[in-house]
């Protein structure tokens, strides 16, 4: 059909009747689960990022976010507010770009990486109300530049000086993690490997007249060992599933919205949680978001770290190698990849 080769941020300008393929059924994973948290005062644990290597409090504060929700809202992380506008308005100005500039980056059918929507890979398949621009940014040598946007001239420089804090930060959660569990620091950073992989995942959700029927993303937990989110400054949008409930992910000012992801699940042996989550979309604003995704070395062996197989905690999940292969090959056919990994 007509829909199957533009952009959404195009269908949305122009097409006046929702294509079926977006339109969501009933009969998906957790289509129906109805209620949402929102009446709730529970809210998603806020953690100081600075304090995690001086007070045990907030230690014990992230291992409960990350045991309960699988998430929480990092602060103090030493980003100011002022840097994280800048990339911001990087990925604004690429999103802003005319259909016929932006199309230079199209991603190849059959490759992830550069810019499009959903890979088609069934004809059943809902797609997202969503576009992305999806790069590898570490390492730098592995970086495709043919898709890096030329305009802004600065998203290059400004996205490189992201990721180089964002890998600091990664390297800060994951020892505190360890520690919160009282196991050596640098258990979770040995199966991680030496030389991080690390991908960026611009997302456009453009605003849509039939908000009911469309997700933004659909339910997913994430293949990541860690996610930082960089959410929009004044649209929300994520939710995530709490004990059978949807709870909206609410915009503090100035924080990354940090969750795990099932490589930390697998590593932990399930004691944390990659938490499913989902993105609402709206009648009115256009939202933009960037996820940064952390993963071990390509190709690394994973599993339950040794400290954490017990006689009454016995081990949950095999090694794996947890490609973004093997997480698209599960995800699209609708399944959950760390499932594959259980015993
Ligand atoms: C995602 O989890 O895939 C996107 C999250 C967001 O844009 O809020
Ligand atoms: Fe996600």
């Amino acid at each position: 059909t007509e829909s199957m080769n533009k952009q959404v941020q195009e269908i949305a300008a122009h097409c006046d009747q929702l294509p079926e393929r977006f339109i969501r059924k009933d009969d998906e994973e957790y289509a129906n689960i109805t209620n949402t948290g929102d009446s709730c005062p529970m809210e998603i644990p806020v953690i100081d990022i600075s304090l995690l290597t001086s007070s045990h409090l907030e230690l014990d504060r992230l291992k409960t976010a990350i045991t309960t929700w699988g998430c929480f809202q990092a602060i103090n992380h030493g980003m100011d507010g002022s840097f994280l506008d800048k990339v911001r308005e990087v990925s604004r100005l690429f999103f802003d770009l005319s259909a016929e500039e932006k199309k230079k980056y199209l991603r190849e059918e059959d490759d992830l990486e550069g810019y499009g929507n959903d890979m088609v890979l069934s004809d059943h398949q809902t797609l997202d109300w969503t576009d992305r621009l999806y790069l590898t940014v570490l390492p730098q040598d592995q970086q495709r530049l043919q898709f890096w946007p030329k305009i802004p001239t600065s998203f290059r420089e400004v996205v490189n000086e992201y990721s180089s804090k964002i890998e600091v930060i990664n390297e800060v959660i994951l020892k505190a993690l360890a520690r919160s569990l009282n196991l050596e620091e640098n258990c979770f950073l040995d199966q991680y490997g030496t030389t991080a992989k690390m991908i960026a995942r611009f997302n456009y959700y453009p605003p849509c007249a039939w908000p009911d029927k469309v997700l933004g993303v659909k339910p997913h937990a994430d293949g990541s060992a860690v996610t930082f989110l960089l959410q929009d400054k004044e649209v929300e949008g994520l939710q995530v599933l709490k004990d059978g409930q949807w709870f909206g992910v609410p915009i503090v000012p100035d924080a990354l919205t940090i969750n795990v992801g099932d490589q930390i699940e697998i590593m932990s042996n399930g004691i944390f949680k990659s938490p499913v989550h989902r993105v609402l979309v709206n009648t009115k604003n256009q939202r933009i978001t960037l996820a940064v995704f952390c993963m071990p070395q390509t190709e690394k062996d994973i599993g339950p770290l040794d400290g954490l197989i017990t006689d009454s905690t016995p081990r949950l999940y095999k090694n794996v190698t947890f490609s973004v292969d093997f997480y698209f090959e599960n995800y699209q056919q609708g399944k959950r990849p760390i499932d594959a990994c259980k015993i």
